[in-house]
């Protein structure tokens, strides 16, 4: 049995950083969301035992062995099941590699979703809710949003998500530049960053919280922030309350100076026309948000001719991200 399913892309509207824990890992709070860029993942389980990876463009950044996101999860879907066979993933690589667009996350999910599709007639047994969630979360912190879609708050270290509700579509442009950009050496160089700032900066959990009460305010629509203003639809005033309340990205901070030509990107799509431009998690990929498909798709073109790989897409509703995920079971 092959299934096949589209492993969306996400961008963050906002990503705040708290201090590194304990654990090495970084308090975060995020609003992610998914758009209609995407790879696809084909999943097939035959007899026998063994996991097998496979990928088109044979990108070197991808590893094709046990530590593979795709890999690991699938190993973790199979013992917790009980299951057993030879289980074949194909991933159709088309998002770009440390890109910030969460794509080997999302492939590891879409994964775990076609697995369990792939096994269902058999083992006529499924995963629950909160098992997903769990094994999400041990593969990787930006997984568990791939389970929600659509607009979703991400917490703790990015794994703990919390379904929004949606903004509805918006039209934008992605600008992926060759460089790819590592997560943790961007979660390192911001620990630099605060410490050589320790003494003017609010302490970091503070300033989480200050960022919980923007975002809080945003989200829910408060007057303060006028998201709900007039009657208007959310959708319709998500591009000025975000102008608005200066939502930003603190990788920003210590990526563009590393990569000053992600700095360029981002005033070239704001000379372009964009009400809203950001880097994606920790880069390399930049979004840009518009008002409409036609803005967007002349954006898009002018950017082209300043040598800019720029693709025109929109982000994603929940539903849309769920009505969109499969593509063929046979
Ligand atoms: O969770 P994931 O495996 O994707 O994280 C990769 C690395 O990124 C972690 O090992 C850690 O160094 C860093 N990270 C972090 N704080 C987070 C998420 C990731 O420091 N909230």
């Amino acid at each position: 049995m092959t299934v096949v399913v589209r492993s969306f892309a996400k961008i963050n509207l906002g990503l705040y950083i708290g201090a590194a824990r304990a654990d090495g890992y970084h308090d975060l709070r995020t609003v992610y969301q998914t758009i209609a860029l995407h790879d696809l993942i084909r999943v097939s389980v035959g007899r026998g035992t063994g996991i097998d990876i496979a990928c088109t463009n044979k990108d070197p950044r991808v590893p094709l062995d046990s530590s593979n996101t795709c890999y690991r999860i699938a190993e973790r879907v199979l013992a917790e099941l009980g299951a057993q066979g030879r289980v074949r993933i194909e991933i159709e690589k088309r998002l770009p590699v440390q890109g910030g667009l969460g794509a080997a996350s999302s492939n590891a999910v879409a994964t775990m979703i076609a697995l369990e599709s792939a096994l269902k007639r058999a083992l006529k047994k499924r995963l629950s809710a909160s098992a997903r969630l769990r094994i999400a979360a041990e593969v990787g912190s930006d997984l568990p949003l791939f389970l929600v879609g659509g607009t979703t708050l991400g917490v703790g270290r990015g794994e703990e998500v919390y379904p929004l509700p949606d903004l509805a579509t918006i039209p934008m442009v992605v600008v992926t530049p060759q460089v790819g950009v590592s997560t943790p050496q961007a979660f390192a160089d911001w620990d630099e960053f605060i410490n050589a700032r320790q003494l003017t900066r609010p302490s970091a959990s503070d300033r989480l919280f200050e960022v919980g009460c923007v975002l809080s305010a945003w989200l829910s629509g408060s007057p303060n922030t006028g998201a709900l203003a007039k009657g208007g639809s959310r959708a319709g005033n998500l591009l000025s309350d975000l102008v608005r309340t200066g939502i930003e990205n603190d990788f920003e901070r210590v990526v563009f100076p590393k990569y000053p030509e992600l700095r360029d990107i981002k005033g070239a799509l704001e000379r372009a026309g964009s009400r809203y431009a950001s880097l994606s998690g920790s880069g390399s990929t930049l979004y840009g948000l518009f008002r409409s498909r036609a803005e967007a798709a002349k954006a898009a073109s002018r950017l082209r001719k300043q040598g800019f790989g720029a693709v025109v897409t929109s982000t994603l509703t929940r539903r849309q991200y769920w009505k969109r995920s499969l593509v063929a079971s046979r």
